[in-house]
């Protein structure tokens, strides 16, 4: 009950492009405390809870410990990352904020490249801070998946990466799908918000779809992915809910690839 009375508040922050600003003002904060105290606690976005119930199965539940939801992140993303992208030559996460995946990636792969890509100054301003505690190997971009253009180069048998980022485009995702697919890498995986996964005849459920559209989040991406796999252009190798936290599950996995991506790196 109390997370429809804060959907119907009308006073949820909708995404879209009017959003930039609020972004950049946000990252500056962290980029301000990460300079201040140099520690990577600074870099958690504060929109992460701690000590609130969280989404498991059809049903709330609460975490023991205040810090659960960040546990479980670390525990998700080392199976993901460990999964999918060890095979990678370089991986590029797009909408990358305040780099803090980055971390763990560049900690789980010490050979590796890694690319943080962002449309705002104050995001690649802390990749660029943060990038000589390892060794130049985290590179900052300016991107902006609205309006994808090919700055960077994403070589042969690159892994592609998104978390909370997609679920910013709303239904504006076309342009940068046609430009993950043009970019042929081995891999895209995707940790989101996926509103086809949720069930609206039940009200566990109907609530998160509710909050979703209330703050314009990712929709129609996953039917998007089957059309293109029924017209063979892509492989679509993963689709899973996982936990949620108090309004929606934010952390589903999408892994799909590009037909004809090079796998043999
Ligand atoms: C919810 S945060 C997620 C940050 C990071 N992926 C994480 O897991 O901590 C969403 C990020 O997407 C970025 N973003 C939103 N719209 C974008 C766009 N059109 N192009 C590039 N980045 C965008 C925001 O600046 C922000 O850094």
């Amino acid at each position: 009950m109390s997370a429809l009375r804060v959907v119907d508040s009308n006073t949820l922050s909708v995404s879209g492009p009017q959003k930039k600003p609020e972004w950049e003002n946000g990252w500056s904060e962290n980029l301000a405390s990460f300079i201040a105290g140099g520690d990577v606690e600074s870099l958690i976005p504060k929109y992460v809870k701690r000590n609130r119930p969280m989404r498991l199965e059809g049903q709330y539940v609460q975490p023991e410990d205040a810090e659960f939801e960040n546990s479980f992140l670390s525990v998700l993303h080392t199976y993901v990352f460990q999964k999918y992208f060890t095979p990678a030559t370089e991986i590029f996460e797009f909408g990358s904020g305040t780099g803090i995946n980055l971390i763990e990636l560049a900690n789980l792969f010490p050979e590796k490249t890694l690319h943080g890509l962002d449309w705002v100054e104050s995001s690649k301003g802390i990749l660029e801070k943060l990038s000589p505690k390892f060794g130049g190997r985290i590179r900052g971009h300016i991107f902006d998946m609205f309006s994808p253009e090919s700055t960077v180069p994403i070589p042969p048998g690159s892994a592609v990466f998104t978390a909370g980022a997609l679920e910013q485009l709303g239904t504006q995702f076309e342009a940068f799908l046609n430009f993950m697919i043009q970019c042929r890498p081995a891999i895209c995986v995707h940790l989101e918000p996926v509103y086809e996964l949720y069930d609206d005849n039940l009200l566990f459920d109907y609530v998160a779809t509710r909050f979703s559209l209330a703050r314009n989040w990712l929709r129609g991406f996953l039917p998007r992915l089957h059309d293109l796999q029924s017209q063979d252009a892509i492989e679509i190798l993963k689709v899973k809910r996982t936990l949620g936290s108090f309004f929606h599950d934010g952390y589903s996995i999408l892994a799909w690839r590009p037909k004809g991506a090079d796998l043999s790196k």
